[in-house]
């Protein structure tokens, strides 16, 4: 067996691997290499793949977020191949993993909570046996209110015109972001939301068509609603709007607009990550709660 950092070049590799070991989500070659090797502060020494000659056998994918706390060291996500399962190998990289964290002078671990740019908000429950092998290896549930909610996308058109209308006689526009806006809108995005949001909503940009909408007034952003910048690409999120401005219906518009999108594109339902006001979504689009995430940490 060799142990190695994962490659750019092992992309179609790592698409299998998750494929067969995460049905509940769909991956692709793009959604991987944008969330892997271009994640913020990327740690190629953090991203341990094991392999049997040719064969990958298990991944163990860390990384690294910097907060006013400090840096705090997670696991991103970690497979092993179902043939290669209950052999130790997932054990032997997580505590390559650890060590090299621990050189590094960090002294905590967790798996879930490494907004920005993520897979999950934690381990999904139903992924049952990976809570098993962290609950093994000393991890401690630190968090179980990590929810997703899911959409019915075909459930209505997602029309916004005359809501766009009403609101156009007070002075606002809705739009899709474009190239033009991007200064305005990452320093608007840092003032007002903070550079995790800053980083997920500019990540849009990476998408064809610019997956994130915007609202105006008097020419200025005043709220926005990005979809595919985190997460999977059906995922929404994130999204706000200025606290003044609450309550006019401009938030609903902008999530109808990223609905109608992920419709177009081809997507059957969407998942809201990491909610969040709950009783909005289950309002404005019957939303339920599909998804249920814990977070689990321990010192190292
Ligand atoms: C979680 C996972 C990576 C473990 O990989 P692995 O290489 O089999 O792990 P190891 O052999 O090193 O450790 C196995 C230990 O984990 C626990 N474990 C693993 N699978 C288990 C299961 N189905 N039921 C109960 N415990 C389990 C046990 O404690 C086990 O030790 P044991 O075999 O001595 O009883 C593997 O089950 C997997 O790929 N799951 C799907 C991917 C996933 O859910 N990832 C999490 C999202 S990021």
């Amino acid at each position: 067996m060799e142990l190695r950092e994962l490659r750019e070049s092992d992309l179609l590799d790592l698409l299998d691997l998750c494929s067969r070991t995460l049905p509940l989500d769909k991956f692709s070659i793009n959604l991987l290499k944008h969330r892997i090797f271009q994640e913020p502060e990327h740690r190629p020494e953090y991203q341990l793949s094991l392999w049997d000659g040719d064969k990958l056998v298990s991944v163990m994918l860390g990384g690294v977020r910097t907060s006013e706390e400090g840096p705090a060291p997670a696991i991103r996500l970690f497979a092993t191949d179902p043939a290669y399962q209950r052999r130790g190998y997932a054990t032997q990289l997580l505590n390559e993993l650890i060590n090299r964290i621990q050189a590094d002078g960090m002294k905590t671990l967790r798996v879930g909570g490494s907004a920005p740019i993520y897979f999950w908000p934690g381990v999904d429950v139903r992924y049952t046996p990976a809570i098993c092998f962290l609950i093994k290896h000393g991890f401690q549930i630190a968090d179980v209110r990590c929810f997703n909610m899911e959409v019915d996308l075909l459930s209505r058109d997602w029309d916004t015109s005359a809501d766009e209308d009403r609101l156009a006689r007070e002075g606002f526009v809705f739009r899709r972001l474009s190239l033009d806006d991007r200064e305005e809108f990452s320093k608007w995005l840092l003032d007002v939301w903070g550079s995790t949001w800053q980083c997920e909503a500019l990540a849009t940009y990476q998408n064809e068509p610019i997956s994130t909408h915007i609202a105006l007034h008097d020419g200025m952003i005043c709220a926005f609603a990005s979809y595919g910048g985190t997460a999977f690409e059906n995922g929404f999120g994130p999204t706000g709007t200025e606290e003044q401005l609450r309550g006019k219906g401009i938030g609903r518009i902008l999530f109808y607009r990223c609905m109608r999108d992920l419709r177009m594109l081809g997507h059957e339902k969407c998942e809201v990550i990491w909610v969040g006001p709950i009783p909005f979504y289950a309002k404005v689009a019957d939303a339920k709660i599909n998804r249920v995430f814990w977070v689990l940490g321990k010192q190292i």
